[in-house]
């Protein structure tokens, strides 16, 4: 399996860690082996047939701030025309005001038929129709675990293991920077500004935090999980949406009175779609703490599953890519053993 990868900032370096690490046991175990050909950042590029070192790659953005000769005009797209790959690992910035440059790189690849492996959630919460049905009409596979919970693996769960249940309802908590200001006000009796940049300081939360404090990150990641588990077409656009700004130190410690926590909870289903701070009861899986994040799945069969984990992070949402990437080996063998 050849795989390039597009966007080179933390969590491609993620993914290039991860996949130096793993590779020797995924290649024994898929008898495939697993080269990266490509590496793409906003400025620069390095590609090789025969497979580059990731880690050493991911060195040389540290040391250099590039990852080999500068692109100088040329697009990353033309440079790819050139290159064989099979699988495009699509982390550049989120943009979920056009999706670009995401949702060109993804729709080149699964043009030619490709797979993606995505992190990225533009693309997905503003046109997730387009990006599914050229998949399917190409014979290309779009995966995207890594776009809503970081390392928790809700999409393929839901997916893939719960696949004869009938979801009839997700909840979660989606956003670790809107968590952590909630329970910091509720702990340490911060004001809600203090919180937020105690958030910032500690590098979670979005470039611009209104992203994450006006709900547009949890948001986005409600219509991936509408149009992936419940198959609505929803944009971001169509999510009811409140963010945590109005949320008042007195609303948090009257809440505590009565033992409970606010909370920004997402809740999807097939006719709901919304994102709004609400009261949990604390001791309720959904008063979580920290900057993690947590879905609780209602199901016909096996009443509630409840999965919490990191939400983000370098390791944690190259963890998720990976899992996506394995998928893909497992598929790729099970059909080689068909066909033998
Ligand atoms: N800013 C996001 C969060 C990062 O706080 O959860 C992951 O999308």
């Amino acid at each position: 399996m050849d795989i390039v990868i597009v966007g080179f900032g933390t969590v491609g370096q993620g993914v290039a860690e991860a996949l130096s690490r793993k590779a020797p046991t995924l290649q024994s175990a898929f008898k495939e082996k697993l080269r990266v050909v490509g590496v793409f950042d906003s400025k620069s590029y390095d590609v090789s047939p025969k497979g580059l070192d990731p880690r050493e790659v991911a060195g040389r953005k540290q040391k250099l701030g590039r990852v080999g000769p500068e692109l100088n005009g040329k697009g990353v797209l033309e440079i790819l025309e050139e290159v064989d790959y099979d699988v495009m690992v699509e982390v550049t910035p989120t943009n979920i005001k056009d999706s670009e440059p995401g949702f060109s790189n993804m729709m080149f690849a699964l043009s030619s038929g490709r797979d993606v492996v995505t992190a990225n959630k533009g693309p997905l919460a503003l046109k997730f129709k387009e990006l599914s049905r050229t998949a399917e009409k190409n014979g290309g596979r779009l995966r995207f675990e890594a776009s809503v919970g970081g390392a928790t693996p809700v999409i393929n769960l839901s997916r893939e293991i719960l696949m004869g249940e009938r979801i009839l309802s997700i909840r979660g908590i989606v956003n670790g920077t809107c968590n952590f200001i909630l329970n910091r006000m509720k702990d340490e009796g911060l004001p809600f500004d203090q919180a937020l940049r105690e958030a910032q300081e500690m590098g979670y939360a979005e470039r611009d935090p209104s992203y994450d404090i006006d709900g547009i990150d949890s948001a986005a990641k409600a219509a991936i999980l509408a149009n992936a588990i419940f198959r609505r077409d929803v944009t971001f656009h169509d999510v009811r949406r409140t963010g945590i700004r109005g949320v008042s130190l007195e609303a948090v410690e009257l809440a505590a009175e009565e033992r409970k926590v606010v909370r920004l909870i997402a809740e999807v289903s097939e006719s709901r779609l919304e994102v709004s701070p609400r009261l949990v009861p604390i001791g309720h899986p959904l008063a979580i703490g920290g900057t993690l994040n947590i879905f609780q799945l209602m199901t016909d069969l096996a009443g509630d599953i409840t999965v919490a984990g990191h939400g983000a992070g370098k390791m944690e949402t190259a963890s998720a890519i990976l899992s996506d990437i394995v998928a893909l080996l497992k598929e790729d063998c099970a059909s080689r053993k068909k066909e033998a």
